[in-house]
């Protein structure tokens, strides 16, 4: 199972334990840090478009603030969630080196608090400066030398977080024949559990474009293979949940970062997994947008 961004709970474990010794008064996090992990929640983030410079505003939105804002709002949880997934377009244009250290510290809360957190990468991200700059995700074993693809297999589900990411600041994706392969080759000795697929890019179903370029040859795998229950993905800044004629749902992940479109919510999904379902509950940045809370149950297809 690969851990990518892992917890560096020792810290957080060596101050609570020095607190206590002193009679101190614990804050809030050092209490959050006693929380129970919840194996069946996971947070879902994409586009969080994070710029080396945390002053850095791009479309009326400060990327920083809005980051901060959504690991708050998960910290402050009652649950830890057994991991947190980025669905690319991590870095802010262009995938600089330095854009992946401000992400990587905006992240570390959550690390503090326990969570491991698995990146995958978007068109504005750069696949070898961000293995330069995340030593972790360079060095962690993963199935494909040349993607940031990898399989992560729980209880419930097994998670593919594949690579689509073609060439940095060019709007569509592609997967590519080595990658599917893999994919394919991977449901098929793990038909017995639900299969989660999560990309940057949205399929290119619906007439959208600028996404995935290879959604064909994708859906031509995952939909007889009745294992693979959804698929999440970004890149459209566009939050919406639909379901393919396959009953293969599909979760368009709102950016933490910013909207195109004023009414549309930036945000973050929590997502609980059940025996025949995921449940998914929408959390916007602005607490007061109509949409934040919204809760919807999506069924596994049978
Ligand atoms: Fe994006």
């Amino acid at each position: 199972m690969p851990i990518h961004l892992a917890p560096v709970n020792r810290r957080r474990f060596l101050t609570r334990a020095f607190a206590a010794a002193a009679g101190l008064t614990l804050a809030p996090r050092l209490f959050a840090a006693q929380k129970k992990t919840d194996a069946d929640f996971w947070a879902l983030f994409s586009d969080t478009h994070i710029a080396a410079d945390r002053t850095r505003w791009a479309h009326g939105c400060n990327m920083t603030d809005h980051l901060t804002a959504v690991t708050r709002d998960l910290l402050g949880l009652d649950e830890v969630p057994a991991g947190v997934f980025v669905t690319g377009d991590c870095a802010y244009d262009d995938g600089l080196m330095e854009d992946y250290g401000t992400f990587s510290n905006l992240l570390t809360p959550l690390r503090e608090e326990g969570m491991p957190v698995h990146l995958t990468l978007g068109n504005h991200d750069n696949r070898e400066r961000f293995w330069d700059a995340l030593t972790a995700e360079k060095t962690a074993p993963r199935p494909l030398a040349d993607r940031q693809a990898s399989l992560l297999e729980t209880p419930r589900a097994n998670w593919f977080m594949l690579d689509s990411l073609e060439k940095t600041r060019v709007t569509p994706g592609l997967l590519g024949p080595e990658q599917l392969d893999w994919l394919a080759d991977s449901l098929d000795t793990r038909a017995d559990k639900p299969a989660i697929i999560m990309v940057h890019h949205n399929p290119g179903l619906l007439g959208k474009v600028g996404g995935l370029r290879d959604t064909e040859a994708l859906f031509k795998i995952i939909r007889p293979r009745k294992q693979v229950k959804i698929v999440i993905y970004g890149h459209t800044h566009d939050w919406h949940i639909r379901q393919h004629e396959s009953g293969i749902h599909l979760i368009n992940l709102p950016p933490t970062a910013y909207v195109f479109e004023p009414e549309k919510p930036s945000g973050w999904v929590r997502a609980e997994l059940g025996d025949d379902r995921m449940r998914i509950q929408l959390r916007c940045v602005n607490p007061k947008h109509p949409l934040n809370g919204e809760t919807k149950t999506l069924y596994w297809r049978v």
